[in-house]
């Protein structure tokens, strides 16, 4: 670590401190993750190893590059080392309020090219939200961070009060007790992403799921016929979810073009198997209309 010269804390997460920090020798700036694994930890696990071997070695401009990995065993810490980037998502939509659709098109398509290279490489990022998108805002070049690394290293829960609102990107599927993952599930989490631009709100802000899910159903309208069945068959269904018409999202998508809302549709479906992947979404007419 000693090549390294931290210059200031630039992040909190659930899962360690991030520092800005340059290189002694070139100046290079870097990103530093300082992961604390816990007590018992016996090892690091296969996947995380795949993953490390994975961040280390893309070549994705919309995956954020893992530099080195720098283990300090006397203090069960490992520091991993990123590129830099100047702010995340969420740092820029609260100092850039109605941002332009076409700017919104230029993030969202580099974030589902991150997350298209993601599942075809069967990698779910499992926490999509403007927290884990860096930006440049003077290039408008976006990257996916935080995919899945540190929590494979310290099994740790993220809490529930985590400020970052986790929660509030959480896809209903899982929020009714869906115990896997899936690709879609971090879909629902672009669709929120891209309302977010748009809006610059929360859509679905809440502390529980039961809560969650309620706002869900009252604005999307509750399921009805089939997938009504298939909801009901999820771990944590109840009639009360039931029978919601549904009050629009017109104030959560304001100014958007109507293909700008048919994606949006489409990212957030309640049907987490009709909902699009990273690559139908990628071809959506969206993302053919001229960008001035
Ligand atoms: N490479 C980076 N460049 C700039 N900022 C970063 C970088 N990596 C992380 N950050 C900042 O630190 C925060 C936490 O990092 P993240 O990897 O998401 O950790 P956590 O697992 O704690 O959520 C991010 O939301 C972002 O603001
Ligand atoms: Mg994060």
């Amino acid at each position: 670590m000693n090549k390294y010269i931290p210059t200031q804390e630039i992040g909190k997460g659930g899962y360690g401190t991030v520092f800005k920090a340059k290189h002694y020798q070139d100046d290079t700036i870097v990103a530093i993750k300082r992961i604390q694994m816990s007590e018992n930890e016996e090892g690091i696990k296969n996947s995380t190893l795949r993953e490390v071997a994975i961040s280390k070695s893309n070549n994705h401009p919309n995956l954020v590059k893992l530099i080195e990995m720098i283990p300090d065993i006397k203090e069960n810490v490992v520091y991993c080392v990123y590129e830099f980037m100047p702010m995340d998502l969420r740092a820029y939509i609260r100092q850039n309020p109605g941002i332009k659709e076409n700017t919104a098109r230029t993030i969202i398509r580099q974030v589902l090219q991150g997350l298209d290279q993601l599942h075809k490489m069967d990698i779910i990022h499992r926490d999509m939200k403007p927290h884990n998108v860096l930006i440049d805002p003077s290039t408008l070049q976006v990257k996916i961070i935080d995919f899945g690394l540190a929590r494979e290293f310290t099994l740790q829960p993220v809490p529930l009060s985590c400020s970052c609102g986790t929660k509030f990107f959480l896809a209903p599927e899982l929020m009714l007790g869906q115990s896997k993952y899936t690709k879609t599930s971090d879909i629902w989490g672009v669709g929120l992403i891209l309302s977010q631009l748009f809006s610059n709100k929360y859509i679905f802000p809440c502390r529980e799921n039961e809560e969650g899910l309620q706002k869900i159903f009252s604005i999307m309208g509750s399921p009805k016929g089939e997938l009504l069945q298939k909801f009901r068959e999820c771990p944590r269904w109840t009639q009360d979810y039931e029978g919601q018409p549904g009050t629009g999202f017109d104030e959560f998508m304001p100014g958007a073009s109507k293909n700008a809302i048919d994606l949006f549709v489409h990212l957030i479906d309640l049907d987490w198997e009709s909902r699009y992947t990273a690559e139908q979404a990628l071809k959506h007419k969206w993302f053919d209309e001229i960008v001035e």
